[in-house]
């Protein structure tokens, strides 16, 4: 199995070493043979030889098995061009149109929400990758001026809603699971939302075994604060879910936490955890790996490697079980030591 691994900026340095370890004892644990091949593609990449990532640069990805990332954004790239091309680029250029992200409290002390437990927290969110506001149509005309113009299109076409929705119904159905909501704003964006309830009415038709309900995206930020345990499977456009999945990560214990994976079925994806590069936790040792740690799951999780997933996600458990982690999670340890309590727990626990 070979992975591209672009550690990229921030703590996504930090966390990238973590769970290149994780991998790595994982691989070795189960007798696997994993190739990691690092890209240096990154803020200082760019600012030092002025190229985001090279003319063959998405091809280069597409010859691997799977890319793991780390995160993008540093405050000297002011217009976020790097990160535009090599995170929001690869999911429209490999095509990943499923960015999926589970929302899974794994102990109760760490939920904001008063009262609830891991059995109350425990969903997935589909939110649609390559169009929606993302599409960077638009444009701005008589820029910097009182009389400026700033256009930015939202971009909803039928395969690139049906596809998502009809993802989500998929995984429901292959998890057993009953129940399906959509989000969107249809009640004011009366075009490119009416779509999206058109398709949600066809799709839900085909599935009459799972339960298809709707919010207003504003409606469900509420619902998931307030009775997050109604929710099994939610699909959303882009930036809906962008939103809704820091709000789900604090559920977790916070963006620290939360993984993700930007997928086609069947084709080189894109593995990452949901939050950015943090700067000024940059290099401190002080960054969570475990939402980069679990993204690596994930990833296994789609190789087809079930059992090293899932030692990984249980090696995960016992570390926050046993409270041997991070601060922002209520532990005394530092990024490196949290990496290494799950390794030693992947090492220890028998096959
Ligand atoms: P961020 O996710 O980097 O950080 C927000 C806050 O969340 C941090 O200040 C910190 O308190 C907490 N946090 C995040 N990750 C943590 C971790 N691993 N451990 C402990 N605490 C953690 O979001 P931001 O500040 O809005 O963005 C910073 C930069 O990252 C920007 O350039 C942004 O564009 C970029 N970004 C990149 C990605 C990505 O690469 N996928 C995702 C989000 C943001
Ligand atoms: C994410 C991030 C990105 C996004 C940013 C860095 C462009 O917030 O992956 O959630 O908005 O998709
Ligand atoms: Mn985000």
């Amino acid at each position: 199995m070979r992975i591209a691994v672009i550690a990229g900026d921030g703590i996504g340095k930090d966390v990238t070493v973590e769970a290149v370890k994780v991998l790595t004892a994982v691989a070795n644990r189960f007798g696997r043979k994993l190739e990691l091949e690092r890209l240096p593609w990154s803020a200082d990449y760019y600012l030092e030889s002025g190229v985001t990532l090279p003319p063959d640069g998405y091809d280069t990805l597409r010859q691997f098995n799977a890319i793991f990332i780390g995160a993008l954004g540093d405050p000297r790239v002011a217009d976020n061009r790097h990160a535009r091309d090599i995170l929001l680029g690869t999911r429209v250029e490999l095509d990943l149109y499923v960015n999926y992200r589970p929302i899974k409290l794994l102990d109760a002390r760490l939920c904001p929400l008063k009262d609830r437990t891991p059995a109350d927290v425990d969903f997935t969110v589909f939110r649609e990758n390559t169009e929606g506001l993302y599409v960077s149509v638009g444009g701005r005309f008589k820029a910097g001026t009182e009389d400026e113009i700033a256009i930015q299109e939202e971009v909803n076409t039928w395969k690139g809603v049906h596809r998502i929705i009809r993802h989500a119904f998929e995984f429901a159905t292959a998890r057993g699971l009953r129940k399906v909501c959509m989000a969107d704003k249809s009640n004011a964006m009366t075009s490119g939302h009416a779509l999206w309830q058109r398709v949600f009415r066809e799709v839900s038709a085909e599935f009459p075994g799972i339960t298809a309900t709707h919010y207003y995206i504003d409606a469900l930020a509420m619902y998931m604060v307030l009775d997050p345990g109604q929710f099994e499977v939610i699909v959303t456009n882009n930036l809906f879910g962008d939103i809704i999945t820091d709000l789900g990560a604090t559920f977790q214990g916070g963006l620290g936490m939360a993984a993700s994976g930007n997928i086609h079925p069947g084709k080189t994806s894109m593995f990452e955890p949901v939050h950015g590069s943090a700067p000024k936790f940059a290099g401190k040792n002080v960054a969570n790996p475990i939402g980069a740690i679990a993204s690596a799951a994930l990833m296994l999780e789609t190789l087809g490697w079930s059992a090293e997933a899932a030692a990984i996600d249980a090696a995960i458990l016992k570390a926050v079980t046993e409270r041997q982690v991070t601060q922002d999670i209520g532990g005394s340890l530092g990024t490196r030591e949290a990496g290494d309590v799950i390794v030693g727990n992947i090492l220890r626990t028998a096959q």
